[in-house]
């Protein structure tokens, strides 16, 4: 053991954590069976009970932290595209999902935008997260059991355009409506009127989308472009771009490469 102090905490067995070796980074639940992260293969006992930190394993350091939501999302099985952290972050501070809120959420797809959601509403929120093919509310269940997040989530397989059967799950679990709505599917236009009838007074819609084309057909329906007025107001479409900075002593740069594009996201508030 390398250098602890007085504020680290022990690992436990069941916790899931981030490893990191060199410029190698993995993620996993520590369990008393075989870790394999980083090239290195290891019993998980030889880290219960120990403190977070560094360690020496057969010879090499491994530094051992708790995993952070964004280390739970990059480590998932990927089925259908997935929300990335910087979109999610956006997401998060602009439809303002926190602690104790209620969100619902279609598609679960992949379960990457799931586990930044049940990890920001954890101790008392809930996440309710729905889609239409039964095969990828598995892929996002299984991705947001592993990430340790199953107690916050509940799963339904069905339309979001048909409120009723999302209403019926609220009010068997005691919730009073939606304090945001989060869309990443192909046509939430359609989804409007069942955002509508899902979301509290002053409750934030919100629509991922990766054209452009997309965004007037929702844009056109939330605003009510051929109506007389609107149920939503505050709304605004923006995008998230990431650039990294490469940091090298005397060479301090932007990277040469780049995702130039992931999606556009939309928010509005219920009036
Ligand atoms: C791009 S994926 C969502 C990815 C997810 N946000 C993530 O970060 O992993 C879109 C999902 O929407 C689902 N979907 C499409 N139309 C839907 C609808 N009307 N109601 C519920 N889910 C729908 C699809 O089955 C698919 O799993």
């Amino acid at each position: 053991m390398l250098g602890h102090n007085s504020f680290s905490w022990a690992i436990r067995e069941g916790d899931r954590a981030a490893f990191f070796v060199k410029a190698k980074k993995s993620s996993a639940t520590i369990t008393r069976d075989r870790i394999s992260v980083c090239g290195l293969s290891f019993s998980g006992t030889k880290l219960i009970g120990r403190p977070y930190g560094r360690h020496e394993i057969m010879g090499i350091e491994l530094i051992v932290l708790p995993a952070l939501p964004r280390d739970l999302m990059e480590h998932i099985k990927r089925g259908p595209q997935v929300i990335l952290p910087w979109d999610a972050s956006t997401i998060i501070f602009y439809a303002d999902i926190r602690a104790g809120k209620t969100i619902i959420e279609a598609g679960s797809g992949s379960g990457s935008l799931t586990i930044a959601l049940a990890s920001s509403v954890r101790p008392d929120g809930r996440v309710i997260s729905v889609d239409i093919k039964s095969s990828n509310t598995e892929i996002a269940r299984r991705n947001v059991r592993k990430a340790g997040l199953s107690d916050r989530v509940v799963f339904h397989t069905g339309d979001v355009k048909n409120p009723q059967k999302i209403e019926n799950l609220l009010s068997s679990h005691k919730l009073e409506g939606a304090d945001t709505v989060v869309l990443d599917i192909p046509d939430p236009w359609k989804a409007v009127e069942s955002v509508k009838a899902l979301l509290k007074i002053g409750g934030v819609f919100a629509a991922y989308l990766p054209t452009m084309n997309q965004v007037e057909r929702l844009r056109k329906e939330i605003e009510g472009w051929d109506k007389a007025s609107s149920d939503f107001v505050d709304v605004f479409t923006m995008e998230t771009l990431r650039r990294e900075i490469v940091v090298r002593p005397g060479a301090v740069r932007p990277d040469y490469s780049m995702l130039g594009h992931t999606g556009y996201l939309t928010f509005a508030r219920k009036v």
